[in-house]
């Protein structure tokens, strides 16, 4: 009945009525509070309108499906879109601190609590998840991503599709994914948002393509364009991405959205005036307009001249309806507006529970001397800094659902978590910076934070006096959410100048100093990490940040969150990576000595300060035992490698076992390792579990010259650890 049902109402339509439903406008709401305009209105009762995307609430989007289905004349409902990135209301660590859970349930999980609170408060649509692998902090949107490796980022799209949409869009709960920005939205040069992208054809099959697939091959319904060149074509208007390598190459079903102005963006770009890129991007395999105004504007006009053809218009429709038949919306277009279940399903206590609990496994733990973590419940603790009791600072970029009167700051968690019998003393100790920008730039979604009009000697003073009163300083320090995110870029990834003076004041208190470091990307830490006993970085994680670090801090959840992308140790270093290739002079010492005219700097090592897949624990992990089946297999074998972990500290802890592989001779060269499986388990004190993995065929493809995925006969390497730099190895042949 579906494909009927749409040819039916496909011959009833207006060519006016089909480019409608190829529009997206925005309804604003969010960003300036104010109900769907009269414009958009009139457009949504004359049939030119497909869907809307930023309003908020039942009564705002019934008001406007309303018009949809009783003033025009096809009754077409609305689509409703929203970026529920990481969350609704009930706000989880941004991506890149849900990446390092390493767990791909919990991960699963907030997407499905997102969908739940989102569908119950009228929305049918996410722009999520994000899936662009970068290798460049420098660039803002890093924080929004799963971090650097193909292999994880595709189990993680693959997960978030799943929780979004449960594999069922006629549940009431399940909302349409949106995978996102296709492509390599995550490489622009010099790591400036916007900015040209210019990669081989192999480095995008192997290593940036992964996520895309993956979350295609879990059945996402929707994907949106990237706003960057591929090939020198913007990916808007690029065939080649859109047409053979989505639809033709991984089979896509489901329709692209452009990237809000994406389209009218290609004039600048140079692809010529709105009519031309309107068709060009048409022509290439996109069928929704958000907010560009060119299809709808000047597609009539290309159609008369010839320059598109009624079949790609009416398979665009077509793809469009068939969505919103699968949300069952032609069924019952109000099947997300209802006013009980938005009373009753949004930001509840079990909800905010659950965000509570993942939050905390997103921490990394990496520094921890002399046990400064965790801290004891007693005694006096000084909190110190410009993110301390900043609650408006803890969901982090894109939270455009969350009411940020409702997030819980680090002191109220601390105060909560520490109990009657720890005195928690607090001072702010500084701004974000001397420069006054860092608070009072706008910002997209205006979430500035406060700026205290004392002077920084005052700020100064009052902090060592509350640090001189203590036995323990928490110093909760780095980014604020703003300064990472869309249009975020930074070239200096250091803490900001006043927030390091301020910590260097700290320490020469002689007191232990705890650095609870916030941030949306991997910064730059050399200096405190020579100086401060322990970090804990924090990322933004959610309406619930407070409670969840916290319970990390004093040793109620034990940290067990994993880097999922590397930390340099200068800027100079960028895009640095652990799947790095060998070159042909490789450095021949492991201490990172400088050798002349081999692969090095020389005022610089090659290795990070903190690699991916790094993390400490409260508790030790030791690997031991490690093997492999056989030292052979051919295509159809399957080969166990099983190794040995013991928790070998005094806690109970959780550790990401991860396996990597090394194709030691390729038809092109290989990665020196490559991420190919990993485990999260648990383990008792003193308890030892063997983990084992499956090597299939699969897991050693790769991209050749050809693009063809191919595994090759010879030599692997595997690797078993806590890391990438793990170094316990066994070595098999594949043989034809
Ligand atoms: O979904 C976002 C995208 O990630 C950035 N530009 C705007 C879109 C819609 O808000």
């Amino acid at each position: 009945p579906k494909t009927e049902f749409i040819a039916e109402l496909l011959s009833k339509m207006t060519l006016d009525e089909k480019l409608g439903q190829l529009n997206l406008p925005t309804s604003g709401d969010i960003t300036t509070g104010q109900s769907t305009s009269s414009d958009v209105a009139r457009k949504i009762a004359e049939g030119k309108v497909g869907g809307l995307f930023n309003i908020k609430s039942v009564q705002k989007i019934r008001e406007a499906q309303k018009i949809a289905v009783e003033k025009s004349r096809l009754k077409i409902p609305l689509i409703f879109g929203m970026d529920v990135i990481h969350g609704y209301e009930t706000t989880f660590p941004i991506p890149l601190g849900l990446s390092c859970t390493w767990d791909m349930n919990l991960i699963e999980r907030s997407a499905q609590i997102a969908a739940q609170e989102a569908s119950a408060d009228g929305i049918n649509w996410t722009f999520s998840p994000m899936v662009d692998i970068s290798r460049d902090p420098r660039w803002g949107r890093v924080s929004e991503g799963s971090g650097e490796d193909p292999y994880l980022g595709s189990q993680i799209a693959k997960a978030m599709v799943n929780g979004y949409q449960q594999n069922d869009l006629s549940k009431n709960n399940s909302i349409l994914a949106c995978v996102k920005h296709f492509a390599l939205y995550g490489a622009p040069e010099g790591g400036r948002d916007y900015n040209t992208v210019d990669m081989s054809h192999i480095r995008m099959f192997n290593d940036y393509f992964p996520p895309y697939k993956a979350a295609v091959d879990a059945g996402v319904g929707s994907v949106m364009a990237s706003f960057n060149e591929v090939d020198g074509i913007p990916a808007t208007g690029n065939k080649w991405l859109m047409t053979d390598v989505l639809r033709k190459q991984w089979g896509f079903k489901g329709f692209v959205v452009t990237d809000f102005t994406g389209i009218p963006e290609m004039i600048a770009h140079g692809m010529g005036d709105l009519q031309t890129v309107s068709a060009m991007s048409l022509n290439a395999g996109v069928e929704m307009d958000m907010v560009g105004d060119g299809f709808l504007s000047t597609l009539k006009k290309s159609l008369d001249e010839k320059k598109v053809t009624i079949e790609a218009i009416d398979n665009a429709v077509k793809l469009i309806l068939e969505a919103k038949y699968d949300l069952g919306l032609f069924h019952d277009p109000y099947k997300y507006c209802d006013d009980k279940r938005a009373k009753t399903e949004i930001f509840t206590a079990d909800s905010r529970k659950e965000a509570r609990q993942i939050a905390a496994q997103s921490l990394v733990l990496l520094k921890n001397q002399n046990q400064a973590l965790p801290l004891k419940k007693s005694g006096t603790i000084a909190l110190i800094g410009p993110l301390a009791d900043a609650k408006e600072n803890m969901p982090g970029t894109w939270s455009v659902a969350t009411k940020m009167e409702n997030a819980i700051s680090l002191l109220a968690g601390i105060k909560e978590v520490a109990g009657n019998s720890t005195k928690v003393l607090y001072a702010k100790g500084s701004n974000l910076d001397y420069d006054e920008t860092f608070e009072t730039n706008a910002t997209m979604f205006g979430k500035t934070l406060h700026r205290d009009p004392r002077s920084k000697e005052e700020l100064l003073a009052e902090a060592l006096k509350v640090a001189e009163q203590s036995d323990v300083i928490v110093a909760a320090l780095g980014e604020s959410a703003e300064m990472s995110g869309e249009s975020s870029s930074r070239t200096n990834l250091e803490i900001p100048q006043a927030q390091k003076d301020l910590l260097n004041a700290l320490l020469k208190t002689g007191k232990p100093v705890v650095l609870v470091l916030f941030d949306g990307r991997p910064l730059v830490i050399n200096d405190e990490n020579a100086t401060v006993s322990a970090i804990l970085n924090v990322w933004f994680a959610g309406s619930e940040a407070g409670y969840a670090i916290a319970d990390v801090l004093f040793g109620d959840v034990n940290p067990s969150g994993k880097l999922t992308t590397t930390f340099p140790r200068s800027v100079g270093q960028i895009p640095i990576y652990y799947a790095h290739k060998n070159t042909g002079r490789p450095l021949s010492n492991t201490e990172g000595k400088f050798e002349k005219f081999r692969s090095n700097y020389i005022d610089e090592r090659n290795e990070p300060l903190f690699p991916f897949g790094f993390g400490l624990s409260y508790t030790t992990f030791e690997y031991s035992n490690l093997k492999i089946s056989s030292d052979k297999m051919n295509f159809s074998d399957k080969l166990k490698v099983t190794v040995d972990v013991s928790n070998t500290g005094n806690f109970d802890g959780k550790e990401t076992v991860q396996l990597y592989i090394r194709d030691l001779v390729g038809s092109v060269t290989r990665p020196v390792k490559e991420l190919k499986g990993f485990q999260k388990i648990t383990l008792k004190k003193g308890e030892k579990q063997t983990v084992t993995f499956e090597i299939t065929v699969e897991n050693l493809k790769f991209y050749n010259s050809d693009l063809q995925s191919v595994a090759e006969p010879g030599q692997f390497d595997i690797f078993v650890g806590g890391s990438s730099t793990a170094d316990k190895k066994v070595s098999f042949e594949l043989t034809k």
